[in-house]
């Protein structure tokens, strides 16, 4: 039985192997989240990505991404998308109820863990939002293994 480090491996290769010199970055995270949906399966909840936008550099708008009706809209610094996008750090948060200003799309969400995406410059392009029904459902091997696959999004 494959643990789940592993699959986290299968499923980096899988992505990079995909989207390897694809010019619509577009094509790029769709492709991610439909992936990672389909090897996580229901843990998985809302899978997708917040992107920066370019009209307005310190807001996020949603992406491509597998679930329920995500806001369109986050500004930099509110809830969990935002705080990453702000702080460019993962925030892996086990119960969205107890974090500041968590932005309940979709009141099902109890856990979830948000990444940062950068571009090859380095500049935070978009986040990745994983959203989960259970509780403390991401741990740092999620958070491992996510990060591996951000690093790769815009840069195979
Ligand atoms: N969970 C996010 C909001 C986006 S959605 O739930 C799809 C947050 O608090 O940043």
């Amino acid at each position: 039985m494959t643990n789940k480090a592993e699959l986290y491996q299968d499923v980096r290769k899988q992505i990079a192997s995909v989207i390897a010199g694809e010019t619509s970055i577009t094509a790029r995270y769709a492709t991610a989240s439909c992936i990672l949906r389909d090897a996580f399966g229901e843990r998985f909840y809302w899978t997708g990505f917040y992107l920066v936008d370019p009209l307005k550099p310190t807001e996020l708008v949603v992406g491509p991404y597998q679930g329920t009706l995500g806001c369109l809209r986050i500004p930099f610094g509110r809830g969990v998308c935002g705080a990453a996008a702000q702080s460019g750090e993962t925030q892996l948060v086990e119960d969205v109820h107890a974090f500041p200003g968590h932005i309940a799309c979709d009141s099902a969400t109890n856990s979830e863990i948000v990444v940062p995406v950068r571009d090859g410059a380095g500049k935070i392009a978009a986040v990745l939002d994983i959203d989960s029904t259970q509780a403390s459902a991401f741990d740092t091997i999620d958070q491992t293994g996510l990060e591996a696959i951000c690093a790769d999004l815009l840069t195979v």
